[in-house]
C-alpha cells in the first residue's frame, strides 16, 4: 500500500522524492502519460529495475483461445488482450564504463514531478557510479495531446566533478521480457513476444521497427528521430535489428558539460493498411512533430490543458490531499479518453494491462458523465466507438437467441472476452449504461446529427434487446429475469432493480428519439407498433419490493437471503471473490458494489426521499466494496440522504484508490471508473447535481471538512459556474442564452455574466448507518467518524 506521505501535497503537481524503490509498480502506473491513443508507463528512463514495462496503443490487442473445462453453447471462444507494444521510451545511460543503474553505485538524489497543468513527467537526479563518478540526469516526457501519435522525451546528462565519457542508448525495443504475472486471476494474461518483426532500419539519427502481432494481424509501427546537442567530440551511430533499433550517443563531459539529446517518437497502427502505408504514417507524424519542434509540442500541450482546465477545474477548499487528487483524477481521465477517437477507453486507460485492456460499462457509468459535461466531443467519439461495434453486438444477440445487440460486457475490439457468463454476459445492463449515456449526451448538447444517426441506432437496438429479454406476465407486468446487475456478488436474479429502471428508461427514450426521427426510424425498420410496445414495457416494468421491511429489494427475493456472516469474516478476507467461493457469496446477502443505491442515483426519480435514506440505510452494512467502482456511488446518495461525513470519507476513498494503492492493485493500472467517479463525488454529491432531460438541478451541501467546492457544467451550449461554501451557492453562466435551473428545488433564471446566489438550507442529519466491520471508508485504518446528530 503507499502510505499517505509518498506524495507531496501540492494542488498541481505530484512529486515522488526520493525514489521508492519498492513502489516503482505503482508509481509506474500513477506517473503513466497517455493521450487515449498512445500510453506508457511511468517506467524508468533506462528501463530497469522496473515493475512492468508497458507501451500501449489502443486497440492493439492479441487473440488468445478461452479455454473450458467443459464446453457450453455460446461461450466465447476467443479472448483478446492488450500487447506492451515497442518501447520508445528506453535511453540507457554509460558512465565511464558503468551502466546508469540505480540499483548500484549511490543515488544521491531523486525527484519525479506530474505536472498537471504542463502535461510532463519531469525527472531529476544525481548518481554516483560505484567507480565514483557523478553526473546528473534529467528528463522530460509527454505524450502529445496536441499531436495523438507523438510521444518525446528531452534527456540531459550532466557531469558533475569529474569529466566523464557518456555514452547514451536511444533505443526502440519490441518484444521486451515481462515479468511473469501474479496469481490474481483480475490481473491481465502477460503474452510473451507478441510481435513478428518486418522491417527494421537505423540511419542517422532516424530508428523505425514495424512488427505485425501473431493472430490478430495488427501492425505495429514505431518510428524515432533525435536531435543531440553536445560538447564538440560527440558522436552518434545506429543501427537496428528484428526486435531493436538503437541510436548510439558516445560523448566525453567537463564538470557542467551536458549532452542533451531531444527524441521524438511517433506510434502507428493498423489491422488494414499495409507495411508501405504505415511506415509512411509514422514517418509522416514524425515529420509533423519536428516542425513543430521540442519547445512546439510542450507549448501546444500546456495549452491544450490550459483550455481542459478552464472547462473542467475541481476546486476544494479545505483538504488540500483532495484537492490534488481530485485534480489528478481529471489529468487521468483526460489521459484515457482525450484521444481515444472511436476507440474503445478502456478500464484502467493505458496505464497498465489489468483486465486485460478491457473496456467495461465503466466508460459509460462512469467516465462518461464527467465528460459529457466537461468534454463532449470525447464523448462522441467513445459513442461512435459503440456503435462501430454493432455488428459483433448483433451477432451476439443472435447468437444468445435474443433481438437486437447485446453488447460485450468486456472487450477491446467489440466481441464479448467475458469467458464467465454469471458475472459477463449476464450483466446486460451494460446496453442500457450505453443507450444512458447516449441519453445524456444527446439531453446535454442537443447534438441532433448524432441523435438521428448512431444515437438512435443504438437505442433502439438496446430497447429491442429488452424486449426480447423480458416478458410480461398474466398480468402484465414486465419481468427482465436472470440478468446480474453491478452487484457481482448476486448473479443470474430475477427483476434487477437497476436493471429494470435503466432498461425502462432506455425503452422510453428509444420511443422518444424513434418517435423525434420518424424517418430515420423507419430506415431502422421501427414503426408505431414496436414503440408503443417499449412505452408499455416501460410502464409496466416490475420493481421488487420488500412491504415488511418497507426498502426495494436489489432483485427480487434479495432481502430474504441469508445475511452473510461478517463476524467470521476476518479483514484480510477481502475481496471476498478471492477467499469464498462464488456459490456461497450468490446466496446470502452480502454486496460487491452499488447496485440499487446506485439505480438511486441514475434512476432518482423513482424512489421518494424516505425510501432514498432507508434503502441507503439497509444496504449500507451489507455492502463490502470489493470493487473500485463502488465508493463514488455510494457517496453521491450518502450526501443526499443527509450523511456529510460518510458521503466525504467515500469521495476521499475515491479519490485516493490510486494514490493509496486502495485495493492493491494500482500496479496493474490505474481505476479509470474510481478516478472519474471523484467528480461525481463531488459535483453530484456535494454539488448535488442531477440532469434529467431538459431539467437541470442542484442540491449543494457542503461536509464539515469543505469550505468551498467549485466547478463549471457545460450544457446546452452554455458553460454554469457552480461555487459553493457552508451558506450558500453562487451561480453564473458564462456564456450563452439565459437559462433555468433548480436550486434545492427552488427554479432560478440565470442570465449571462450575471451571478445568482442562494442560501443553503440546513439539512436534516441522520445517523449514518454502518458499513460491515472494518469496512469503513476513507483513507487507509481511517475509523468511523463519529457522526450526526
Ligand atoms: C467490477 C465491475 C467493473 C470491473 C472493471 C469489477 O470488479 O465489479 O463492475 O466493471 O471491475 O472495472
Amino acid at each position: 500500500m503507499i502510505t499517505a506521505n509518498c506524495f507531496a501535497v501540492d494542488p498541481w503537481i505530484l512529486r515522488e522524492a526520493p525514489l521508492n524503490m519498492d513502489l516503482l509498480p505503482q508509481s509506474e502506473s500513477v506517473f503513466a502519460l497517455s493521450n487515449g491513443h498512445v500510453g506508457w508507463r511511468g517506467n524508468l528512463d533506462e528501463g530497469e529495475p522496473h515493475g512492468l514495462p508497458g507501451s500501449y496503443l489502443n486497440g492493439v490487442h492479441e487473440v488468445h483461445p478461452l479455454p473450458y473445462a467443459e464446453g457450453a453453447y455460446g461461450n466465447p471462444e476467443s479472448g483478446q488482450t492488450a500487447i506492451n507494444v515497442t518501447n520508445g521510451k528506453v535511453i540507457r545511460l554509460l558512465v565511464d564504463d558503468e551502466p546508469f543503474d540505480l540499483r548500484y553505485g549511490r543515488l544521491r538524489s531523486h525527484e519525479r514531478v506530474l505536472d498537471l497543468r504542463a502535461g510532463v513527467l519531469r525527472r531529476t537526479c544525481e548518481w554516483t557510479s560505484p567507480a565514483g563518478c557523478s553526473v546528473r540526469v534529467r528528463s522530460t516526457r509527454m505524450v502529445s495531446f496536441t499531436q495523438r501519435s507523438i510521444a518525446a522525451i528531452a534527456y540531459e546528462v550532466e557531469a558533475v566533478d569529474t569529466t566523464v565519457r557518456v555514452v547514451v542508448q536511444s533505443e526502440l525495443i519490441a518484444n521486451e521480457q515481462l515479468p511473469t504475472p501474479k496469481g490474481d486471476p483480475r490481473a491481465a494474461v502477460a503474452l510473451q513476444s507478441p510481435l513478428d518483426a518486418e522491417e527494421a532500419a537505423a540511419s542517422g539519427t532516424r530508428l523505425r521497427l514495424i512488427h505485425c502481432t501473431h493472430n490478430s494481424g495488427l501492425r505495429v509501427a514505431a518510428a524515432a528521430d533525435h536531435t543531440v546537442d553536445g560538447p564538440a567530440m560527440t558522436r552518434t551511430s545506429s543501427e537496428s535489428n528484428a526486435d531493436v533499433a538503437r541510436l548510439t550517443v558516445t560523448s566525453e563531459l567537463a564538470p557542467g558539460d551536458k549532452l542533451r539529446i531531444e527524441k521524438t517518437v511517433g506510434y502507428g497502427w493498423s489491422g488494414v493498411r499495409s507495411l508501405p502505408a504505415v511506415r509512411d504514417q509514422v514517418e509522416a507524424a514524425l515529420a509533423a512533430a519536428a516542425t513543430t519542434g521540442w519547445q512546439g509540442l510542450i507549448d501546444e500541450q500546456r495549452e491544450y490543458l490550459d483550455d481542459f482546465w478552464a472547462r473542467s477545474d475541481v476546486e476544494v477548499q479545505g483538504d488540500e490531499e483532495l484537492q490534488q487528487a481530485v485534480r489528478f483524477a481529471l489529468f487521468h481521465v483526460l489521459q484515457a479518453g482525450a484521444r481515444a477517437e472511436q476507440r474503445a477507453i478502456p478500464s484502467k486507460g493505458l496505464t497498465g494491462t489489468g483486465y486485460d485492456g478491457h473496456s467495461f460499462w465503466d466508460t459509460e457509468t462512469f467516465v462518461l458523465p464527467l465528460l459529457t459535461y466537461t468534454s463532449p466531443n470525447a464523448v462522441v467519439e467513445a459513442l461512435n466507438w459503440r456503435h462501430s461495434t454493432l455488428p459483433q453486438a448483433r451477432e451476439r444477440a443472435r447468437q444468445l437467441g435474443l433481438r437486437g445487440a447485446a453488447f460485450p460486457w468486456r472487450t477491446i475490439e467489440g466481441s464479448e472476452c467475458s469467458a464467465y457468463w454469471p458475472a459477463g454476459t449476464a450483466a446486460f445492463h451494460v446496453n442500457a449504461d450505453i443507450a444512458d449515456a447516449v441519453i445524456r449526451y444527446v439531453s446535454a448538447t442537443g447534438d441532433a446529427e448524432f441523435e438521428r444517426g448512431c444515437g438512435l441506432e443504438l437505442l433502439v437496438e438496446t430497447a429491442r434487446l429488452w424486449m426480447s429479454l423480458g416478458h410480461h406476465d398474466s398480468g402484465g407486468t414486465f419481468h427482465i429475469d436472470g440478468v446480474t446487475g453491478p452487484d457481482e456478488y448476486s448473479a443470474i436474479a430475477d427483476d434487477n432493480t437497476y436493471t429494470n429502471l435503466m432498461a425502462a428508461r432506455n425503452l422510453r427514450w428509444g420511443a422518444e428519439i424513434a418517435e423525434r426521427n420518424p424517418r430515420e426510424a423507419a430506415a431502422l425498420g421501427v414503426d408505431h407498433e414496436e414503440t408503443a410496445s417499449w412505452r408499455e414495457a416501460a410502464a409496466e416494468m416490475h420493481l421488487p419490493y420488500d412491504d415488511e421491511l418497507k426498502v426495494h429489494e436489489q432483485h427480487a427475493g434479495f432481502t430474504r437471503h441469508q445475511p452473510w456472516d461478517f463476524a467470521s469474516t476476518r479483514i484480510d478476507q477481502y475481496p471476498l471473490l478471492l477467499h469464498f467461493p462464488y456459490f456461497d457469496i450468490y446466496r446470502k446477502q452480502v454486496v460487491k458494489q452499488a447496485d440499487l443505491v446506485l439505480a438511486m442515483y441514475t434512476c432518482g426519480e423513482s424512489f421518494d426521499a424516505e425510501h432514498k435514506a432507508r434503502n441507503f440505510a439497509y444496504y449500507e452494512p451489507c455492502t463490502v466494496r470489493d470493487s473500485s467502482l463502488s465508493a463514488c456511488c455510494q457517496a453521491v446518495i450518502a450526501a443526499e440522504v443527509g450523511h456529510a461525513q460518510l458521503a466525504y470519507d467515500y469521495a476521499v476513498e475515491a479519490a485516493m484508490m490510486d494514490l493509496n494503492d486502495l485495493e492493491n492493485n494500482t500496479r496493474d493500472g490505474l481505476h479509470i471508473a474510481s478516478l472519474a467517479g471523484t467528480w461525481m463525488a463531488l459535483v453530484c454529491g456535494f454539488g448535488g447535481m442531477r440532469h434529467d432531460g431538459d431539467h437541470l438541478s442542484f442540491m449543494p451541501r457542503l461536509p464539515e471538512r469543505l469550505s468551498r467546492l467549485a466547478f463549471r457544467v457545460r450544457i446546452w451550449g452554455r458553460s454554469v459556474r457552480v461555487e459553493i461554501d457552508a451558506r450558500s451557492a453562487t451561480y453564473t453562466l458564462l456564456d450563452g442564452e439565459s437559462m433555468t435551473i433548480r436550486h434545492h428545488g427552488e427554479e432560478l433564471t440565470l442570465t449571462s455574466g450575471s451571478a445568482t446566489s442562494r442560501p443553503v438550507p440546513d439539512g436534516h442529519r441522520r445517523r449514518a448507518p454502518e458499513q460491515p466491520p472494518g469496512r469503513y471508508p476513507g483513507r487507509p485504518g481511517q475509523q468511523q467518524a463519529d457522526e450526526e446528530p
